[in-house]
C-alpha cells in the first residue's frame, strides 16, 4: 500500500504505462518532470490539499498491480480510519487488560505502560504512553473536581480521549457526570464515533466550532483539542476569542506555537494552519484569570513548514480546585517531560533560549526524511558518507533480491515500511 499526501512522497514509476485510472493522472500531471511530484499536480490549487491513497501490490519481477485508489477527502478518511481505529482498539485492549484493576495507584500506571508498549496489543506504530498525557490531566481534573463537568474536544475523530479517561478514572477517581461533546468537520468519523460510544444525552456532536455550544454554561467544562485547533482556527485572535467565550475551567492543549515572538500562517498537509502567538494564548490566560503551566514542548518542523514547538499547554481557571500541578500526571506516567514553569512575563523566548541552533539544525534535517509531527530523537546519529553509502547498497540489494527493481520510493515513512516489509519476509 502507498499513500501519498501532497508532495511529501516522491514515487518514480519507470513502467508508467502498466498503471491505470489514478496512476496515469499523476503521470499526466507530471510528464515533463523527473520526479512526478516535483511539481504541483494540476489537479490542486497551490497548497489546497489533494490527498492520494494508493493501494496494489508490488510484485517480485513483475509489473505492480494498482488496485483501488482514493483521491481527496475519501483517501484522508480511508488512511486515518486505519490509524485511529487502531489506537481506539488498543485503547480498548488496555481498558479491558486493566477492568477492576484495585492496586496501588504506581502498580495501576506500571501496567499501563507495559501494555501501552506491548506491540502485541498494538502491532502497529499508532499507540504510545505519550498518548495519555492529556487525557492524564483531563483525568486528574474530573477527579479533583465535584459536580457535572463537560469535556468538549476539538477533532475527537473516534473519541478515544473519552475511553482513555474512562480508564484512567480507577487511578483518579471521581463521582462527577460527565457530558462529552465532540466537534469534528468529518460526517464520517461522527458517525464512528456514535457508533462506538454509542448515542445518548450526555454526547453531543457538532461540525464546527463556530456552532458549538455548552450543555450548560454554569456548569464546569474542559476543553482539549490535539493538532486540531491550529488547523481550525484561522489565527491566534478566534482562537483566544472562542477560548474567552466559552469560559473553560480547564484547556488542555497540544499545539504548534510559533518559533518565534508572533504567529505563523503557513501550511502543513497543504492545508492552511497557524503557529499560534505564545504571547497572545498566555496574554489572554493571564488576564482572564488561568494559571498557565506548560506540560511538555519539542521543536519541530513538519514538512518543512516552518520551525514551531509543539506544546502540550494547560491553562487553568485558579478558582478550580488544585491539589498538585498537572507535571505530576507525568510523573504517573513515568515519562520524562520539559515541564516549564510559566510567570507572567513568560514568552516563547524562554523555550527558544533552550533550543541550540545545532539542534534545529538537526530538528530541519530530520523532518525533511520524517515530515510526520512527532518528537526528533536526541542523540540522531548523523548521516556520514560511509552510513549513506551503505543505506545506498543495503536498499539495493534488497531491491534487487526481491525483484522490486522498477520502483524508487522516497520519503522515509514509505521506504521504511517498505524495506521492512521486504526484510521480515526474507526472515520468514
Ligand atoms: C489530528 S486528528 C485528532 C485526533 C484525536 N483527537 C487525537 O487526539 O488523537 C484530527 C481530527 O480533527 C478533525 N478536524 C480537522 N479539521 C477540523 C476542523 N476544522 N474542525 C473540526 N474538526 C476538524 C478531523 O476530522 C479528525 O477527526
Amino acid at each position: 500500500m502507498l499513500a501519498a499526501e501532497g508532495r511529501e512522497v516522491i514515487l518514480e514509476y519507470r513502467n508508467s504505462d502498466v498503471f491505470s485510472d489514478i496512476s496515469r493522472i499523476l503521470l499526466l500531471y507530471a510528464q515533463n518532470s523527473r520526479n512526478l511530484f516535483t511539481r504541483e499536480l494540476t489537479l490542486m490549487t497551490k497548497n489546497i490539499r489533494t490527498p492520494i491513497l494508493v493501494w496494489g501490490d508490488l510484485i517480485s519481477k513483475s509489473r505492480p498491480v494498482v488496485r483501488r485508489s482514493l483521491v481527496g477527502e475519501r483517501a484522508h478518511e480511508c488512511m486515518y480510519a486505519w490509524v485511529y481505529l487502531t489506537d481506539y482498539l488498543v485503547v480498548k485492549r488496555i481498558s479491558k487488560a486493566l477492568e477492576g484493576h484495585a492496586g496501588e495507584r504506581s502498580s495501576f500506571f506500571g501496567k499501563l505502560k507495559s501494555f501501552a508498549s506491548d506491540r502485541n496489543i498494538d502491532p502497529h506504530f499508532q499507540h504510545n504512553l505519550e498518548a495519555w498525557t492529556l487525557a492524564g490531566v483531563v483525568a486528574k481534573f474530573i477527579s479533583l473536581n465535584e459536580g457535572p463537568i463537560e469535556v468538549a474536544e476539538l477533532g475527537q475523530t473516534f473519541f478515544s480521549l473519552k475511553t482513555k479517561v474512562e480508564v484512567l478514572s480507577q487511578a483518579y477517581p471521581s463521582k462527577s457526570q460527565l457530558q462529552w461533546t465532540g466537534i469534528d468537520n468529518s460526517p464520517f468519523a461522527v458517525e464512528v464515533a456514535k457508533t462506538l460510544h454509542g448515542e445518548s444525552k450526555e454526547i453531543a456532536y457538532f461540525d464546527d466550532w463556530r456552532k458549538f455550544q455548552r450543555f450548560d454554561a454554569s456548569q464546569t467544562a474542559i476543553f482539549t483539542s490535539r493538532f486540531v485547533s491550529s488547523y481550525a482556527f484561522e489565527n491566534s485572535d478566534d482562537f483566544v476569542l472562542f477560548l474567552k467565550k466559552h469560559q473553560f475551567e480547564l484547556v488542555v492543549l497540544e499545539e504548534p506555537f510559533n518559533a518565534c515572538n508572533g504567529e505563523l500562517l503557513t501550511f502543513n498537509h497543504g492545508l492552511p494552519i497557524c503557529y499560534f502567538d505564545m504571547k497572545k494564548v498566555s496574554a489572554f490566560a493571564l488576564a482572564n484569570d488561568y494559571e498557565i503551566e506548560i506540560v511538555d514542548w519539542y521543536p519541530d518542523n513538519p514538512a518543512k513548514s516552518g520551525r514551531c514547538l509543539n506544546t502540550k499547554m494547560v491553562l487553568r481557571k485558579k478558582a478550580t480546585n488544585q491539589v498538585d500541578d498537572f507535571s505530576a500526571v507525568s510523573a504517573d506516567l513515568m515519562l520524562s517531560h520539559a515541564h516549564t514553569e510559566v510567570s507572567d512575563d513568560f514568552s516563547v523566548a524562554l523555550l527558544l533560549d533552550q533550543i541550540s541552533p545545532a539542534r534545529w539544525r538537526e530538528v530541519d534535517r530530520y523532518k525533511f526524511a520524517n515530515p510526520v509531527w512527532s518528537k526528533t530523537p536526541i542523540d540522531m546519529q548523523k548521516t556520514t558518507f560511509v552510513s549513506w553509502m551503505r543505506n545506498i547498497v543495503t536498499e539495493t540489494l534488497l531491491r534487487w533480491k526481491s525483484g522490486l527493481i522498477f520502483i524508487t520510493l522516497r520519503g522515509k515513512n514509505v521506504r521504511a515500511e517498505l524495506l521492512r516489509h521486504v526484510s521480515e519476509s526474507r526472515r520468514e
